[in-house]
Formats: C-alpha cells, structure tokens, sequence
C-alpha cells in the first residue's frame, strides 16, 4: 500500500520545513521525510545556538550563484522582514547584533519550534528517521524507505548540502537531480578557513590572534575580523573570501583599513624618531604587528627610512597577499557554493523545467549567502516560493 500525498517534501531542515508549512496552509496534504532522528538539526547549532535567522539588507547582491539573477523573484516576494514579522507573531524574543545580523535573544530551538507549529497548523507529516531508499517517477513520484512507500503528485528536494557531513550532510540532492537529468554546478566548501603553506606557516604562530581588516578575493572585498588559525586564515572576513576565493588565487588583505593611503609618510613626520613595529603595535595586536615588521624589514627609525622604502611598506600592508594552498574543506564550511543549477529551475516556483511536479529549494540550489544570515533567508524566500506553487 503506498500512502498518498500532494506532495513529499525530502529534508525536514530550514528550506523544507519553510515549504511543508507553506504548502500545508494552502491546503495541501505534505509529507516531510527527514534522514536524521529530529528536524531542523542545522538551525539548532546556527549562530552559536542562538540562529542567524535573516538580515534585513539581504537582496540578491549578498548571493553568490552561476545566474546572479535566479534568486531576485523569491527574495522580493518574502523578504526578511517577512520572516521577522513571522517570527514576531510567534513571541520569540530577537535582537540585531551586526550588519542587519537578526539573532534570537534565547535559542535556535525557538526557530525549529516555530516551523513545526506552523507545519502543524496544515495537514503536514513530519517523519524522521527514514532513509529514502529508492525515488520512482511514473504517474507521479514514489519515495521507498524502510518503512513504506509513499506517493505524491509533487517532490521536492530540500536536502541541503553536503557541507559538515558529520552532521549527516550528504551530496544526495545531487545525486537526486542527476537522476532527473538536471545539470549541477560543481559544488564546492564555502564560508570555510583557508589553509597556509610554504612561507606564510610562519603565520601560524600568531594563531588565535585576530585584526579588523578587509579581506579581498576576485572582486568581493569584506570589512570585518581575521583570525590567524593553526592552520591559516578565518575570521568572518576571510569566511565571506572564502566563498569568492579560487585555488591559485591570492586573498589580499588591508591590515591599515582604519588608515589613509599616506599613513606612514604622515608618521614620519609627525614622529620621525618612531620605528615601523611601534607604529603598527599602535594600530594592530602587538604578536602581529611584529610578524608584519620582520616581513617588512624596515628596523630603522622613521626619520631615517627613505619615503619610496615607507610607500613600498604602506603598499604591502594595505594588500598583503596570502596565497592559500587549500581550504578546510566540507567538514569545516558552513555551506557549499555550487549545487543545482538555477538554469534548471523556475525562478518564481522553484519547479524543475524538464520534470513537472520535481521541485529544488534551499542550499541543494546554486544559490549561496554571504555570512549573516543570508543564507536562510534564502532557505525560507525558496521554501516559501515551492510551497506556495506545488
Ligand atoms: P539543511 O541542511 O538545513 O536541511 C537539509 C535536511 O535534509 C537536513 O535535516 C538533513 O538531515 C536532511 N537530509 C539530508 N539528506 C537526506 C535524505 N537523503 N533523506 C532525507 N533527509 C535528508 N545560515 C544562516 O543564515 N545563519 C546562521 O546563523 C547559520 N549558521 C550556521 C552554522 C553552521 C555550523 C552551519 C553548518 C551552517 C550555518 N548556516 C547559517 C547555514 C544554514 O544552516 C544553511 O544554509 C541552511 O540550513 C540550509 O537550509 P536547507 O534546508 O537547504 O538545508
């Protein structure tokens, strides 16, 4: 006997619980098949416990994605301030901590509960620990697991990325898609820390030291932390490069953000007795500041520094190139750039072009957020635009 819905949705994480709930207030009878024992495990460790749940100057410019234009329709239609408003009837306490950052004040556990209430307030079945075993497409879909089969007129793949596969996260919305003949961007580990090698290993013995900076790879520049790691970079600023950043590219940083183009000219004359490494302890941590100051060399006074040798030094430091030989990988990186391909989708629903009845929402889509809560807002504006279609 297969069981009959109007829709399975696979992953009951922020996109598919998002979409269930939707499409269930419209009427529709959902079933949400979830790998894991509990829903929403994602949500439940984000922001530190404390979920990243939007930001309210999320817009299309804050995403990465092959077509920079797929994610305009969805996140026009629900906005952050949709989520928050959601968020406000439910009574759950939030505070904006930075750069439109919106956190809840208590838990993250507030923002799964909030989901299932809404899911429950439409014929939605939420079952956890099943393991899809096979997907069938005929007159419809037919989703196996161990327990039973289960039919629908609509699937969606809400499975998410494959980025901290600890947790459970797999690559199986990929492999989905290519059995249903969709094209995929090569998916690849974003917000993640950058690995040093070679010379810049030296960098390592500062780990644990971090500096206001701004971090730049290919045309994104981020003014926020770095954090010198044992193994290289991090820090929110070199998380948002991360996403940007290609293998053999260099990430430039500016360790004077706060400090004019003449900066040590300036110093010279000011204070002509001072040396380069008092100056930067002034500006930045004193561990790091003596690491840039051997790299530069210049061990003199001020005064007695040629002005080219002091250009040449404020150059260096308002782009010092790190040439990562590596990142740290899906097992460290908060989400995956690359995915299905948007070319594939309608932009309006979310449906699969070439397989009616087959939607892709959330991270499984080549649709990626900058660090700040873009990217849920993300999963709840595609959640939404699936489940207000299907
Ligand atoms: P998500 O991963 O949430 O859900 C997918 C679900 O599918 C999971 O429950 C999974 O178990 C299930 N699943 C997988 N395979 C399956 C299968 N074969 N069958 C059935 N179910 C299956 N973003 C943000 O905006 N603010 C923040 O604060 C944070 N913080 C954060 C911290 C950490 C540590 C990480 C790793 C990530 C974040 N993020 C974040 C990113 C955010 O968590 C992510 O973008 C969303 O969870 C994506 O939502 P999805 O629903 O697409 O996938």
């Amino acid at each position: 006997m297969t069981a009959r819905y109007d829709a399975i949705v696979l992953g009951a994480g922020a996109a598919g619980l998002m979409c269930a709930a939707r499409a269930g207030q419209r009427g529709r009878r959902v079933l949400v098949l979830e790998k894991a024992e509990k829903p929403g495990k994602k949500i439940l460790i984000s922001g530190g416990g404390r979920c990243n749940f939007t930001n309210l100057g999320a817009g299309p410019e804050n995403y990465l994605s092959q077509n920079p234009h797929f994610a305009k329709s969805a996140l026009a239609r629900y906005t952050a301030r949709d989520f928050l408003a959601l968020v406000e009837r439910h009574g759950i306490a939030w505070h904006e901590k930075t750069l439109g950052q919106l956190f809840c004040d208590g838990s993250a556990r507030q923002i799964v509960d909030m989901l299932l209430d809404e899911c429950a307030r439409g014929p939605v079945d939420i079952r956890c620990g099943e393991t899809v075993e096979k997907v069938e497409h005929g007159d419809g879909f037919t989703v196996r697991t161990a327990s039973g089969a289960f039919g629908a007129d609509a699937l969606v793949i809400a499975t998410g990325g494959p980025s901290i596969p600890k947790m459970g996260a797999t690559g199986f919305a990929y492999d989905l898609a290519r059995r249903f003949g969709l094209k995929l961007v090569e998916p690849r580990p974003a917000l993640v820390p950058l690995t040093l090698g070679g010379e810049e290993v030296l960098f390592r013995e500062i780990s644990g030291i971090s500096a206001p900076v701004i971090a730049r790879a290919g045309k994104a520049s981020f003014p926020e932390a770095a954090l010198f790691t044992h193994r290289g970079l991090s820090g929110p600023a070199i998380l948002q490069a991360s996403s940007y950043w290609k293998p053999g590219d260099p990430v430039l940083i500016d360790f004077l953000s706060d400090h004019g183009e003449d900066w040590l000219l300036e110093a010279k004359r000011q204070s002509p007795r001072t040396t380069l490494r008092a100056l930067l302890r002034d500006a930045l941590p004193a561990r790091l500041a003596d690491i840039l100051a051997d790299r530069l060399g210049i061990d003199s006074a001020l005064g007695n520094a040629p002005d080219k040798a002091l250009q040449a030094a404020q150059q260096r430091l308002k782009r010092w190139e790190f040439r990562p030989n590596g990142t740290e990988g899906f097992a460290k990186a908060e989400v995956t750039v690359g995915g299905i391909s948007t070319a594939e989708l309608s932009s309006k629903t979310m449906a699969a072009k070439k397989v009616p009845g087959l939607y892709a929402i959330g991270e499984a889509v080549d649709v990626t957020g900058w660090l700040g809560g873009y990217n849920f807002q993300w999963a709840w504006a595609s959640g939404v635009a699936a489940g207000e279609a299907l």
